[in-house]
């Protein structure tokens, strides 16, 4: 893709293999997300066609006439640029990239059993033909740490890599430590949800993982590991019983991908294991994926997001799409002064719960009136705590969340009130109450 493309105003002609839970958010993504897209990047994206099945089933919000049933009309349509595989499986779909980069389209697929087993030889067509090749939702969805590694990374000499990098199946550990949902139920709910796979059993088997493990591992540690090299053990063979040892020793349960740098060789595995409650990979939940990259010169870093979903996905999927056309010479500075137009709120609009913390005259009625300001500013009290006496007298509150603006105006009230000495402290607290908290 060439900077002409985006000169010549015309639109980049994407194809899709797969509209299923990816599929079609990707396609609600470029639809919904077309105007920011075109801004941002300079291109106006389109979607040439789709491929499916079964052409007959409901997919909300997609245009019946994108439907296609015959691979063809977006592998053969020389005005398909980037072909997008979102069906999965390993055949035909294979043969479906290779018939695509053959004819010089780049190819951005979310397909790790895929690229698991042919990564290195798709990857060297793609070179061959002047094509790219792009991968970004085949590990850890959302979470960019394929990028991490090829750019930000890649003089770091990585180590080890330690991950949880199925969303299924931490889904289902989470919700069986939790005592919520059985291991079926979990398992079916998270199938409701679109986090697994078509047949989950790669998923629950530990296969799924495997494959994610062996592209990381391939791009960390610049090596060629295969799927056949990762030997794996999933959490099928878990009793609600061992949940229930590990919680009462402290520890959680996670399914774990290990990869490390063993004298020269690389060592890859993924098995369920103990995981300490106070280390950072514990605090984990739900769907979420988590890396933790270790290297001597960046010691620990850890990507933390969504590692399943329709949504999820697509957002990488379209990520690695932009990124193929933005590899144009002046794309980056293009990005920088993109203007949406956007005002700057004012600090006063902003929500946030908050800590007061204030030296009081140590007298009945203080908090009466203290309360009473917070009260008439529509601030609600979550906790009181009244300490000392005498000069060493405090009132210390936490308040539910609400506008900076009312807070300030309760905090002047409160440093006019006779009783109180010196000036409130106020800090806010995170993540606590409504959307705009202090995050
Ligand atoms: P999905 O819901 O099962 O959708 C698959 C889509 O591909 C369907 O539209 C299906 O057509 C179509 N398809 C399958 N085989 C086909 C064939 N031979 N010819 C034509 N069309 C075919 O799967 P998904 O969850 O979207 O996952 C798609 C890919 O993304 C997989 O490689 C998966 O591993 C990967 N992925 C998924 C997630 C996730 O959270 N779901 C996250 C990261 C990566 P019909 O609609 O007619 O059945
Ligand atoms: N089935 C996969 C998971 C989807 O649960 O992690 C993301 O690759």
């Amino acid at each position: 893709m060439t900077g002409d493309d985006r000169r010549d105003g015309g639109a980049v002609r994407i194809g899709l293999l797969g509209c299923g839970t990816v599929g079609q958010a990707v396609v609600r993504t470029l639809i919904d997300g077309g105007s920011t897209i075109e801004r941002a990047s300079g291109h106006r994206l389109e979607v040439a066609k789709v491929l499916v099945r079964d052409p007959t089933k409901e997919r909300p919000g997609i245009d019946p006439s994108l439907i296609t049933t015959d691979p063809g009309d977006i592998l053969d349509d020389p005005t398909v640029s980037i072909v997008v595989e979102v069906m999965g499986g390993l055949d035909p779909t294979l043969d479906h990239l290779q018939r695509a980069i053959a004819r010089g389209a780049s190819v951005v697929t979310a397909n790790k059993q895929l690229l698991s087993r042919h990564g290195p030889e798709l990857l060297q067509a793609a070179e061959a033909a002047g094509a790219e090749l792009r991968f970004e939702a085949s590990a850890c969805a959302a979470i960019p740490v394929i990028k991490v590694l090829r750019e930000s990374l890649l003089a770091a000499e990585i180590t080890q890599i330690t991950g949880i990098v199925n969303g299924t199946t931490n889904f289902i550990l989470t919700e069986m430590s939790r005592g919520g949902l059985s291991y079926d139920e979990a398992l079916a709910r998270a199938q409701q949800l679109g986090y697994a796979e078509a047949d989950p059993t790669e998923d629950v088997n530990g296969a799924d993982a495997a494959a994610k493990m062996a592209i990381l591992s391939s791009i960390a540690f610049h090596s060629r590991v295969r799927i056949d090299d990762v030997p794996h053990e999933g959490i099928d063979r878990l009793q609600a019983e061992d949940m229930d040892h590990a919680g009462s020793l402290g520890f959680v349960v996670k399914l774990l991908g290990v990869a490390r740098l063993l004298n020269g060789s690389v060592s890859v595995r993924v098995y369920p294991a103990l995981v300490p409650r106070g280390h950072r990979l514990a605090a984990i939940e739900g769907p979420d994926n988590a890396v933790l990259l270790e290297s001597r010169a960046t010691r620990e870093i850890m990507l933390v997001g969504p590692g399943a979903g329709g949504d999820e996905t697509a957002s990488a999927v379209v990520a690695d799409v932009l990124s193929i056309l933005g590899t144009h010479q002046g794309s980056f500075l293009h990005n920088a002064l993109v203007d949406a137009g956007r005002t700057v709120a004012p600090p006063g609009a902003v929500e946030s719960a908050f800590y007061v913390r204030m030296a009081v005259d140590d007298r009945p009625g203080v908090l009466a009136r203290v309360a009473s300001i917070f009260g008439d500013a529509e601030l609600s009290i979550r906790t009181v705590v009244q300490s000392g006496t005498g000069d060493q007298a405090r009132l210390v509150l936490v308040l539910h969340s609400g506008p900076e603006a009312r807070m300030e105006e309760a905090l002047e009230r409160v440093r006019a009130l006779d009783e109180v000495r010196g000036e409130p402290v106020m800090l806010r607290v995170l993540g606590s109450g409504a959307g705009g908290d202090a995050r």
